[in-house]
């Protein structure tokens, strides 16, 4: 670092001497390159450039699209989104991470502009099952389907939940998909959102990801349900944002393709059909866990596999009058941020 203004200032007396516009130019334009990186803008740009570099799929129109049945709602809380929230947080959660869904309930979960909801099958157990109605009716922020609450159905689970949101909820203007380990910072997303336009897929990119073809993997993909050498571009599950636009789109391609049991690769596949590319957010954290800091939780949109004591240590620390200054965060949470 400490030889780099010194090349700068070389440059800069060379430009000076010889007027070189070259040498000029590169003075002018490493330390915007420098600045780019440093602000995560140099990736999101990158992104923008998704659709040269992909050819988007061809619509196979001879096929008709019919949509997978999803199993029937158990649980649906109608009445949840009659006070229009601007934006709606689908959480992926299973019946016994109670301990985890208070814990968002009481921290990330209160923003009064955001509704959160929670995603879930259906428990192997009687007393499970009795609980859940009983959460539910407390708490009103459940959706539960028809299906066994399994990591095999993580799809279902998301397609249940977006096909709620798009059916009851079409005033959210965005939706936010993600995990109950998930800290998310609703605060500073819902500031970025108000301000987006356009049917919008953005998250973390995952982009020339092969499909594993081991089958003692959790993410086992077979032939027979993807066939090519390489998923198209998605945003990672731990917290993907799709406009209401872009939801609706997505879910209109659900016949074209068989059901993936990895619930992000598969929204991604739909959303390439919808020609739908996603954008890339340098401060979604994707499965990165970032520092247990103030500024870390200020800085990034999203952070990864935070316990439920995290969760109200982090929405602490976001809900303090006197904020720290966080100067480069961003680089600095996730360079020292571990998988
Ligand atoms: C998904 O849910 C269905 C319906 O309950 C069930 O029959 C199936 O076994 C589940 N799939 C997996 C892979 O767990």
């Amino acid at each position: 670092m400490l030889l780099y203004p010194n090349a700068c200032l070389h440059f800069l007396r060379l430009a000076c001497r010889r007027w070189s516009r070259l040498l000029l130019i590169i003075t002018l334009v490493c330390p915007c390159f420098l600045i780019l990186l440093f602000l995560g803008k140099l990736e999101e740009g990158f992104s923008y450039f998704l659709p040269l570099l992909i050819s988007s799929p061809s619509h196979p129109s001879s096929t008709v699209a019919l949509p997978h049945p999803l199993p029937p709602l158990l649980i649906s809380p109608s009445n949840a989104c009659s006070n229009s929230p601007f934006f709606l947080i689908l959480v992926t959660s299973t019946p016994s991470h109670l301990n985890r869904r208070d814990a968002i309930r009481q921290s990330w979960g209160r923003l009064s502009t955001s509704l959160t909801l929670f995603l879930m099958g259906v428990p192997e157990s009687q007393d499970e099952k009795a609980a859940l109605v009983q959460e539910a009716g407390f708490h009103g922020d459940i959706i539960q389907a028809a299906f066994a609450d399994t990591y095999r159905n993580l799809t279902v689970k998301t397609l249940v939940g977006l096909t709620w949101a798009v059916e009851n909820c079409q005033n959210a203007k965005f939706l936010l998909k993600t995990d109950d380990d998930v800290f998310v910072n609703t605060p500073s997303l819902s500031d970025f959102l108000r301000v987006q336009k356009g049917p919008l897929y953005l998250g973390r990119i995952h982009w020339h990801v092969k499909p594993i073809r081991e089958t003692y993997s959790r993410h086992y993909t077979s032939k027979d349900e993807y066939a090519g050498d390489y998923f198209p571009p998605y945003c990672s599950g731990t917290g993907y944002i799709l406009s209401q636009e872009a939801a609706v789109l997505i879910l209109q391609e659900q016949g074209r393709v068989p059901l993936l049991s990895l619930e992000d690769v598969y929204v991604g596949i739909l959303a390439s059909y919808a020609g739908i590319y996603p954008q890339h957010s340098a401060r979604i954290a994707g499965s990165m866990m970032i520092p247990h800091q103030e500024c870390c939780y200020r800085t990034m949109y999203t952070s990864h596999q935070v316990t439920p004591q995290g969760m109200s240590e982090a929405w602490a620390m976001l809900s303090k009058t006197e904020k720290e200054w966080c100067l480069g965060a961003l680089l600095r949470c996730r360079i020292s941020g571990t998988w």
